[in-house]
């Protein structure tokens, strides 16, 4: 980690300088180490209750704003005598939801739910604990609660004689059965004078805590290297071959890995992402600087995902100067750029190799075929061309897998990203200390 204080961006060597109009850093050379949160980009459904810990819900969201979060506040009425929507309004930039009468089509409470990524209800009241409890829907946030999979977080606020009666003590115990985090209370002096539990959680505790709920286990201690983004093999001092990828899938797959309690290191082509936070970049440009970039990292490394759309060919020669404008036709001639993917996969100490597959048809023989002839463990296929896989938001992935297939229907690509890093740690698992496939040294040996 970069000590506070300290810049972000460390630049190592400067092998080539960023030409005109190449808005981003190019070669091997910028290393880029974001403070590590998990929020940036998640949506959080923050639900505010009636309670005088309602003000300190205005800091929890600027914090949450500055971790880069998305947020929608729904309130209680009765939280409006705390605190104004306004406010809330004004620190989040999106409309506040105060009661069934903000619900204009009377389906946003559905549309909320399934928005949220995460709720979390502070401060949380008796009252609103008793009602998530028993599964009411008479309010909007009781209703959104109820009607949405994502997962519950509260952090009571109360006096200390009501978090300790048997009603609340039972309510609680119930919702944190059903798998609610339930957040404090704290100890301590409360509004009403008296000392004991029931203060709500501070603001950076509590952002803290939703950070820690996006990050799991599932990759913990791994060493994970991701390749994303296209190359560019040149033609000349201006000109390139390249592709349609945007770097997108490769990049949430990175901050998935991440998020999964990897360290994660993402050899990036030339795209205009930002690294995800707690990720090492390694920007470079062509295929034999990814090459190089890889293979650098290969000592230590557990898990090797290929996502990027490296050249097949570059040009054998490319001109020193620029190449002039030839009244005939011209040819160019092609040489293949060595495949990474199957180079990491033949080392001695290999890593557990995910590749991808591109294809615009035969989807599933195409991918068994690129998983049996490049060694790996799985293969993400997916369909591209007329807007699907490359620049897309969205995606959808066949796994095929030694003995297994799994479909992950269309979805944002930072979605399929988790379930697909989920998947892979469940194959590193079973798998880790297992030689590659029987089927693949059969092909190969033949
Ligand atoms: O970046 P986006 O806009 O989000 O688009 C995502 C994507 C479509 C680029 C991505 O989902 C994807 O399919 N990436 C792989 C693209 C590709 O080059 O596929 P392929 O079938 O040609 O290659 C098979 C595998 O070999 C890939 O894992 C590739 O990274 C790897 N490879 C290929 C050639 C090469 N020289 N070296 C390699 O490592």
């Amino acid at each position: 980690m970069i000590p506070p204080g300290k810049p972000n961006h460390v630049t190592l060597a400067c092998r080539c300088k960023a030409g005109r109009g190449r808005p981003f850093p190019v070669g091997p050379v910028l290393v880029h180490f974001p403070a590590m949160n998990n929020l940036s980009q998640k949506r959080i459904l923050l639900g505010v209750c009636g309670g005088v810990a309602a003000y300190k819900s205005a800091e929890l969201v600027r914090r949450l704003r500055a971790d880069g979060a998305l947020v929608r506040v729904v309130m209680t009425a009765a939280a409006s005598e705390f605190i104004t929507a306004r406010t809330f309004q004004a620190l989040t930039g999106e409309p506040v939801f105060s009661g069934w009468s903000d619900d204009r089509t009377g389906m946003d409470h559905i549309e909320l739910a399934r928005w949220a990524d995460r709720i979390l209800i502070a401060p949380a009241t008796a009252d609103s604990l008793a009602r998530l409890a028993h599964g009411r829907a008479d309010d909007l946030l009781a209703a959104v609660c109820l009607a949405s999979e994502a997962p519950l977080m509260v952090a009571p606020a109360m006096n200390r004689a009501m978090w300790r009666h048997a009603a609340t003590r039972d309510n609680v115990e119930l919702l944190r059965r059903r798998g609610v985090q339930i957040c404090g209370p704290a100890d301590g002096e409360q509004a009403c004078g008296e000392v004991g539990p029931g203060r709500m959680l501070e603001p950076q505790v509590l952002a803290q805590s939703l950070s820690d709920a996006f990050s799991s286990a599932l990759l913990g201690g791994l060493k994970v290297v991701i390749t994303a983004g296209p190359t560019r093999e040149p033609l000349d001092p201006v000109r390139f071959l390249s592709n349609r990828s945007s770097g997108k899938m490769g990049y949430a797959i990175a901050r998935a890995a991440r998020e999964a309690g990897a360290s994660v290191e993402l050899v990036s082509g030339p795209v205009l992402l930002d690294a995800p936070p707690g990720v090492q970049r390694i920007m470079v440009e062509s295929g034999r600087e990814m090459l190089a970039a890889v293979l650098e990292r290969m000592t230590d490394c557990d898990l090797f995902i290929a996502t990027a759309a490296v050249a097949d060919y570059r040009p054998a020669r490319p001109a020193q100067q620029k190449i002039k404008k030839q009244a005939a036709d011209t040819s160019l001639q092609l040489e293949p750029v060595t495949d990474i993917l199957a180079t990491v996969a033949a080392l001695d100490h290999r890593p557990f190799c995910v590749g991808f597959a591109a294809e615009t048809e035969q989807l599933e023989q195409y991918a068994q075929k690129k998983r049996l002839h490049k060694g790996v463990e799985l293969i993400a296929a997916n369909r591209v061309g007329n807007g699907r896989g490359f620049e897309s938001d969205d995606n959808e992935l066949l796994l095929v897998w030694e003995g297994g297939t799994c479909w992950l229907p269309k979805e944002s690509k930072t979605r399929l990203a988790h379930q697909l890093i989920e998947r892979v740690a469940s194959l590193y698992a079973q798998r880790s200390n297992q030689p590659i496939s029987s089927e693949y040294h059969a092909k190969h040996s033949a």
